[in-house]
């Protein structure tokens, strides 16, 4: 019989058998993701059901609205790993600080980080939504994960990835060895490989960003869209445009159709919007890993050392000349920008 089913397990399991010395704790860790991706999925799909629609009434730590599936995803992703002894540190975006693991498990050798529900605003309207995650090593000696353990430069991920939650359910992920997407069979609750090494095709399509802000937006990134829009400058074809507001859903479509994501620094928020524990790192190891780049319109977001567990980051992502462009435009016209935010991206203090 030709061609092979390829569940996420064996896949996971077929890259550990290449590292004689993996221990399998990274690949339980993956298939717990995988699991919690699952049952994410199976709570948004009845969403438009069952009374979890709509607002908890509570603020998250950016005092934005949370809705009871982020809620929902984040415990989830929380007792699914809280006590499987590979963990030495959680973070979410939902909570202030670190997670707690309870001592006794807590010894583990990895860091995980979350986005539990990216894109949450578009829950109530039926729109593709997402979880992103990123592993650390764990790089301090003592038996408890700390903030240093957690504040690492996205250099030092050892895997990365997400889940879709749209017309069907994807898992996209990488040990930094290529990125692999599954697609979840409902009928059977397995996810099998349907993207095998996904690079981001040329030429890229699309362009995404939030152009209602384009008052706020500095000069550089202005100009850039005039020329991702083939207005300004000579040589290529405008872009279509595409912008969904679940930053998962308009990655994942670029990183299959090619194009570019952006999110700026702007003359109010200096930073952007994405956090770059949660969301930005994962999504640039991904992105390197497809033959893309991440930027925070001055470098490589891999390189910037975080100081903050909830610190914001400017991101344009997606494929590599796109990207590069955008840096080219924005050190031509935004050195005030610039000036104002290179300190907080050389930034190494660790506040707590
Ligand atoms: P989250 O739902 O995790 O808070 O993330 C939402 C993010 C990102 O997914 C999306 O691209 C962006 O916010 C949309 O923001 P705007 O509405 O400001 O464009
Ligand atoms: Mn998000
Ligand atoms: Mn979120």
């Amino acid at each position: 019989m030709s061609g092979k089913i390829v569940t996420i397990e064996r896949h996971i399991l077929d890259k550990q058998r290449k590292f004689p010395q993996a221990t399998g704790e990274l690949t339980s860790l993956l298939y717990d993701l995988a699991l919690a991706g699952k049952m994410i999925a199976n709570e948004t799909r009845r969403a438009g059901l069952t009374n979890i629609l709509g607002k908890a009434g509570t603020t998250n730590v950016y005092g934005e609205q949370q809705q009871k599936l982020d809620m929902y995803a984040d415990s989830i992703i929380f007792k699914l790993n809280d006590h499987t002894n590979r963990l030495c540190a959680m973070a979410s975006e939902e909570h202030e600080d670190l997670l707690e693991i309870p001592a006794h498990y807590g010894k583990g050798n990895y860091v995980l980080l979350f986005d539990p529900l990216d894109g949450s605003s578009n829950i109530d309207v039926n729109v593709s939504v997402g979880t992103i995650f990123a592993i650390h090593r764990k790089i301090t000696k003592g038996e408890k994960g700390t903030m240093s353990d957690v504040l690492q430069s996205g250099r030092n991920l050892v895997a990365a990835g997400y889940m879709i939650y749209g017309s069907s359910t994807m898992m996209v992920y990488t040990t930094g060895n290529g990125v692999s997407g599954f697609t979840l069979d409902p009928s059977i609750g397995e996810f099998l490989l349907s993207h095998d090494d996904i690079r981001i095709p040329e030429p890229p399509k699309f362009y995404s960003c939030n152009q209602g802000y384009e008052k706020q937006w500095t000069y550089g990134v202005r100009r850039y869209t005039k020329w991702l829009q083939g207005i300004d400058g000579e040589g290529h074809e405008p872009l279509s445009a595409r912008y969904i507001g679940s930053m998962i859903a308009d990655f994942h479509r670029n990183l299959l159709e090619g194009g570019v994501y952006y999110y700026p620094g702007d003359v109010n928020k200096p930073f952007g919007k994405i956090r770059l524990l949660m969301e930005a790192q994962a999504l640039a190891f991904i992105a390197a890993n497809a033959g893309g780049y991440a930027s925070d319109g001055v470098g490589d977001i891999l390189d910037v050392q975080p100081h903050r567990l909830h610190q914001r980051a400017p991101l344009f992502i997606g494929n590599k000349a796109l990207v590069r462009q955008a840096e080219a435009f924005i050190r031509q016209h935004d050195q005030a920008w610039i000036e104002q935010y290179t300190p907080y991206r050389e930034q190494t203090v660790i506040e707590a």
